[in-house]
């Protein structure tokens, strides 16, 4: 594989691609680089690779003839990465798709970053290799060579030992040890002793489970989960942050098809449905709230028969679920009530298909320290009154498309697991 740098600083790459595992592969035959630095491409005395930029703001931007006579003198099909913050996300993934190319251009870009024509003239992959800004291209040019590196044939001496790397199976390795057995009291997992492979493959595996879980959560939506793992993670320790959440069902005040405020009635689907999201989600509860007593008298029967009466015993998982439900007049008593269990009155955030302020993610970040409470409406949605009363209003669910008319059910449903994801 051979890999074209395009760069003002050739130099940075010295030491480098000089030691170690690079200096070997080079040595080997398995990869060879070629330096093109565009200062050689300009063609004033100053030699000129950067100017101001058009449209005013910071600092200077490199020119686009220097650029592009570099680039002529890569292969016309090579694959051209661009390296920048704000390309993709560099991954493992990627590193094994590059790892097939003959010929891979890199581009590393200074100051501001490069005319964003070169993009236009060039079929170019842009690439990050983090959410940080870098002085340079160069160390982001290194990380890429270096992972692509590793995976071609050759150039480790086993193989197994990038197959068994962070990433490669989409989540991160399980720890390490050498001798000595035991360092100032400090012990080897006894199961690494024991010769037994079959436990030594099952507690590594727990153990990538437990370290993702702990640092990169995120990665484990991406991995095939068996039931022995997802079991396993079951078990360990978890942040239940559903327990701050609660949902609460208005049927007053909420506007009719006219926008005039008025109650709706109680629905049993709406009962059952969002009771179950909220057990599902280990929330700390589901108040419905009317101010009718006739419905609150309804309400509470429905409870009663499935949580005390004959059906509890028929369906417990029901019952279990509609547990987490009680009955309120109006938002106020269910405020009281959180407060009551909690020691703070919750963060009011209100719902509506129309307008919005606050992420899923702040939603999330604020369970961290305090309970929050969603207000669901039914009708047409809620009243100004609660608009008004709430402290944030929640971005609607709307998929980038105009069409968003879901059932308060599924919202609710949606709602929740974007603020909560997977239990991790
Ligand atoms: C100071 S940075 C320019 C940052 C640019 N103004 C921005 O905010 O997107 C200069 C050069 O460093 C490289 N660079 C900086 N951060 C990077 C990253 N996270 N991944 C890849 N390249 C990066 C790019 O080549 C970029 O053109």
């Amino acid at each position: 594989m051979t890999f074209y740098i395009i760069t003002l600083f050739p130099e940075y790459f010295a030491s480098a691609l000089n030691c170690g595992q690079l200096k070997k592969a080079r040595e080997k035959g398995l990869i060879k680089f070629i330096f093109i630095n565009p200062r050689d491409f300009t063609e004033d005395k100053h030699k000129t690779v950067d100017d101001k930029p058009y449209g005013g703001g910071a600092g200077m931007v490199m020119m686009l003839p220097p650029l592009d006579r570099a680039l002529q003198q890569t292969p016309q099909n090579s694959y051209k990465i661009l390296l920048s913050p704000k390309g993709k996300l560099f991954s493992q993934e990627k590193a094994k798709i590059l790892a097939k190319q003959k010929d891979i251009v890199l581009i590393c870009g200074r100051y501001e970053g490069i005319d964003a024509r070169l993009e236009e003239m060039y079929s170019l992959d842009v690439l990050s290799v983090g959410d940080y800004v870098l002085n340079g291209g160069e160390s982001a040019a290194l990380n890429i060579i270096e992972a692509i590196s590793r995976l071609l044939p050759g150039f480790m001496s086993k193989e197994e030992s990038f197959k068994e790397d962070s990433f490669f199976n989409d989540i991160l390795e399980y720890p390490h040890y050498t001798r000595p057995e035991e360092y100032k009291g400090y012990k080897v997992p006894q199961v690494l002793l024991s010769g037994h492979h079959s436990k030594i493959l099952k507690w590594k595996r727990q153990k990538s489970l437990e370290i993702t879980l702990k640092n990169r959560p995120e990665l484990l939506i991406k991995t095939y989960l068996n039931q022995e793992d997802r079991e396993f993670l079951k078990k360990l320790p978890k942040r239940e942050l559903g327990k701050n959440l609660y949902l609460t069902l208005l049927h007053y005040p909420v506007l009719d098809k006219f926008k005039k405020v008025s109650t709706t009635s109680l629905t049993n689907l709406d009962i059952h449905d969002i009771s179950r999201v909220s057990c599902t989600y280990g929330l700390g509860g589901y108040f419905l709230v009317t101010p009718l007593q006739d419905q609150q008298k309804l309400a509470k029967r429905l409870l009663e028969h499935w949580t005390k009466g004959p059906s509890s015993k028929l369906n417990t998982d029901r019952a279990r679920a509609l547990e987490l439900v009680e009955v309120a007049a109006n938002l106020d008593e269910v405020v009281e009530k959180i407060k009551l269990k909690t020691g703070q009155p919750p963060v009011l955030i209100a719902t509506s298909a129309r307008e919005g302020e606050i992420s899923f993610l702040k939603i999330r970040k604020l369970l961290e320290s305090k309970p929050v409470l969603l207000i669901l409406g039914t009708g047409h949605g809620l009243a100004k009154e609660i608009l008004k009363k709430a402290d944030f209003i929640i971005q609607p669910i709307c998929f980038g498309r105009k069409y968003n008319h879901l059932s308060v059910r599924s919202a609710a449903a949606i709602m929740v697991d974007r603020i909560l994801g997977e239990f991790w």
